[in-house]
């Protein structure tokens, strides 16, 4: 994992902590009659409060000066940062907050930071969720991918961070913030896990890699299992379709199915899908060169069922949780499917090819139609880099979703609130289904220019039956090309992994209250 920095809890008084960079904060119009502030003003002899007035400080959102210590406290150097508003200071505002802690310690070149979390994250199960947030904020922004860089980091500038310090001295209250940080690290793993996944160039992440990814978090004692369906074993299966896609590729594809299973009976059984397409070039169909030089997150899917599945069993989930996807590449040669091929899926649907750059959708046939038969699953979640198109509505940072099912479709959107992910539902139009008709086939793969994120939705529907199910079109936010949170740096984002969670956490609570035991059926 490129990261995981040491954070710990430590009972030290603001001014004992020996620190490269204290970072304090401030309410905006409240910044004066700040506790730690005015505790550190105490140590200073009264200069502190005296700067931050010259400079103008006002405590609003994102100010921040730097102060030197010059000894008067044990850290070399203090950072005052403005919080704006309380009011409008949501999870997700706190996440951002912690994700600029991560930035203000890396221009301060600090080793070693120290802070206290800002009593303004209030008081119970609230605060709770806000400072777990602020935690995670400040790991996510400290996300870094380095693994391919050989000559050009200087070795002074790898490890720019070793270790952050929370002080706080009321014992009960260092419980609560040991848990948060504990929750804080296993949701940060799991994003890191899918970023890494999606940042490793496509070179280094072929199908079979993919499959040892997803092996790795099936660890003794995980409570999961994974199997893998090599190519004869997907043909035996009736998988035409993905096999289809991957005809062009001198790398072999596989099928994943990965499966948790609580230790007390589940009531709930969920099946996550991912596209796993570990690079898209658009085959036949090529894709324009500027179009292609980042098709490497096209397996981002695969990517968040995988960060997922890492944090299952330390968040002791009790639904039982399915994770499956098809890994295959998407390349131009002799062998490769063509514009016009008709192909067979799983569920015996035949799709005819129109284009072989829309074959995200013909290797999600296979994995839905797996879904369905293999798992018969009470809901389907699928994840998928699905099309440009959800860009073009959406923009950049928003997921797009989808879903045949009203309950599921608002318990996603509750989740992904919850979770701070930008999602948002696009409607299944049913009469743009006979865009999707085909003359020589059950039915084709583009359905034309219009509403290509709709078509491509009801594309995949016509592969998960009566079974509840979402689609998150996650082409936009699962890279970050142009930083507009802090929390969320360059590169792979594993925009997905917290909404998942969150949704399966949500169920398990739900079933603390609904009683109903889920109907007995035969696999
Ligand atoms: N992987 C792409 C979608 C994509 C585009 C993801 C940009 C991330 C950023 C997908 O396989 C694709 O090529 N879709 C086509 C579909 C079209 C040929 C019907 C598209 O969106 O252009
Ligand atoms: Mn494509
Ligand atoms: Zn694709």
């Amino acid at each position: 994992m490129t990261l995981m920095l040491p954070i710990t809890v430590s009972a030290d008084d603001v001014c004992d902590s020996a620190c490269d960079l204290f970072v304090a904060y401030a309410r905006k119009g409240h910044w004066e009659k700040d506790s730690v502030i005015t505790r550190l003003d105490e140590a200073f002899g009264g200069r502190l409060k005296t700067f931050l007035r010259q400079e103008r400080f006002d405590g609003s959102r994102g100010a921040r000066v730097f102060v030197p210590t010059f000894g008067c406290i044990k850290a070399r150097k203090v950072c005052i940062i403005g919080l704006g508003e309380v009011s409008d200071l949501k999870a997700g505002t706190w996440r951002a907050l912690g994700g600029h802690m991560a930035k203000v310690a890396k221009e301060g070149k600090a080793k070693c930071v120290a802070s206290v979390i800002p009593a303004e994250t209030g008081a119970g199960s609230e605060s709770e969720a806000m400072t777990q947030s602020f935690i995670e904020g400040f790991a996510l922004g400290s996300y870094e991918f380095r693994d391919h860089f050989g000559m050009r980091m200087r070795k002074r500038d790898r490890m720019p961070l070793s270790s952050v310090i929370f002080l706080e001295s009321s014992v009960p209250r260092r419980h609560t913030l040991e848990r948060c940080m504990r929750r804080a690290e296993i949701c940060v793993s799991a994003i890191s896990r899918a970023r890494d996944l999606i940042n490793t160039s496509p070179r280094h992440m072929k199908p079979a890699d993919l499959v040892v990814a997803a092996k790795a978090v099936a660890k003794r004692g995980s409570g999961i299992t994974c199997k893998v369906y090599d190519r004869s074993a997907m043909e035996r299966m009736g998988m035409g379709a993905a096999l289809a896609v991957a005809e062009g590729s001198a790398h072999a594809p596989f099928f994943v199915h990965l499966s948790y299973v609580p230790k007390k009976r589940a009531r709930q059984r969920i099946a996550l899908v991912g596209k796993g397409v570990t690079f898209d070039s658009g085959g036949l169909s090529l894709k324009p060169a500027d179009s292609m030089t980042n098709m490497k997150i096209d397996m981002g899917g695969a990517a968040v069922v995988i960060g997922v599945f890492s944090a299952l069993s330390a968040l002791n989930i009790p639904v039982e949780v399915h994770g499956v996807f098809a890994a295959v590449e998407n390349m131009p040669s002799g062998t490769s499917y063509r514009p016009g091929d008709v192909v067979r899926a799983m569920n015996g649907m035949t799709i005819e090819i129109l284009n072989t750059d829309a074959e995200g959708r013909v290797t999600m046939a296979d994995a839905l139609s797996y879904a369905v038969k293999r798992i018969k699953p009470d809901a389907i979640v699928d994840f998928a880099t699905l099309t440009g198109a959800v860009i073009v509505a959406l923009g950049d940072d928003c997921t797009g979703f989808f879903s045949n099912d009203r309950d599921l479709a608002r318990a996603i959107g509750k989740a992904a609130k919850r979770a701070g992910e930008l999602f948002w539902e696009l409607p299944l139009i049913s009469h743009y289904d006979e865009a999707l008709r085909s003359k020589v086939a059950d039915v084709n793969n583009t359905g034309g220019r219009s509403a290509g994120a709709i078509k491509a939705g009801l594309f995949l529907k016509h592969f998960v039956g009566n079974t509840p199910w979402v689609h998150c079109d996650i082409a936009g936010p699962i890279f970050c090309e142009k930083e507009y949170r802090a929390d969320i740096p360059y590169g792979g984002t594993g925009a997905g992994v917290r909404t998942a969670l969150a949704y399966l956490e949500d169920l398990a609570n739900e079933r603390k209250v609904q009683s109903a035991p889920r109907k007995k059926r035969t696999r």
